[in-house]
């Protein structure tokens, strides 16, 4: 059982959203030269928005963090719309004082293996990241670590399984082709996270996570690797923890 996952159960999205936000405020102000490790997808959304405003009202600095993006599409160039790069660069790194050199991302038009292994590299080099943001797949995935993924795993070129294919196709306009591989932090590089907050909204989100907290690990639930962590945040609006008992 996942005795040690620390499960917040909030009422509203914008309440569990500015709920994740505050902790990377807080990151940063306990520690300005702290490693980030940023998520994207439309749960993510709030959070950058929440984050960006209380940055320009606490005057923040992210000027000595370094920040590290999870995941990225596999044929994308970071100028891509739909691009993970783009997403952080327009909600999140623009509207900052982040310098543009500390802020890695795997570049999506030349992934390869190799590029995978050095975006590891770079993890280890400037890792471990003080605090990960996740969100979850449908089916439980983390990253794009899809149903199956090894625990031990580092960054690396996936297949997107079907789910998440189907998923994510609203974020792509019906006349751009749809990525389906993605380069991953694996769900080991993860786990190397000294904090890790997981944010899930909406009832597509809650059988994912009653499968993370409540049933034993299975590769069958990516999400269960967490329960191994010692600190983990799970922050859930009223919707995503209905199925809790
Ligand atoms: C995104 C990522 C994915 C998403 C997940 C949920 O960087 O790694 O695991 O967090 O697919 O996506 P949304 O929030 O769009 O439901």
């Amino acid at each position: 059982m996942g005795t040690r996952l620390r499960i917040h159960k909030l009422t509203t999205k914008k309440q569990a959203s500015d709920a994740c936000a505050y902790l990377v405020c807080k990151q940063i102000i306990d520690k300005p030269s702290s490693v980030l490790g940023f998520a994207t997808g439309g749960t993510m959304e709030p959070v950058y928005k929440s984050l960006v405003a209380e940055y320009k009202q606490r005057k923040l600095s992210f000027a000595e963090s370094v920040a590290f993006s999870l995941d990225e599409y596999v044929g994308l160039a970071p100028e891509h719309p739909q691009s993970f790069a783009y997403y952080l660069q327009k909600r999140l790194y623009q509207h900052i004082d982040i310098p543009k050199q500390s802020i890695y991302f795997p570049k999506g038009d030349i992934a390869t293996d190799d590029i995978a292994q050095q975006y590891q590299q770079n993890l280890d080099k400037y890792g471990p990241i003080d605090i990960q943001l996740l969100g979850i797949g449908v089916n439980a995935h983390i990253a794009f670590n899809e149903p199956g993924s090894d625990f031990n795993s580092l960054c690396r070129l996936v297949q997107l399984s079907t789910s998440t294919l189907t998923s994510n196709a609203k974020y792509f306009e019906s006349n751009t082709m749809q990525a389906s591989k993605g380069i991953t932090m694996g769900i080991g590089s993860i786990l190397k996270a000294k904090h890790i907050v997981l944010l899930a909204v909406g009832q597509s989100k809650a059988e994912a996570i009653r499968d993370m907290i409540c049933n034993e690990q299975s590769l069958s639930c990516p999400a269960s690797a967490l329960q191994s962590h010692p600190n983990v945040d799970v922050l859930l609006d009223k919707d995503a923890a209905s199925l809790l008992s």
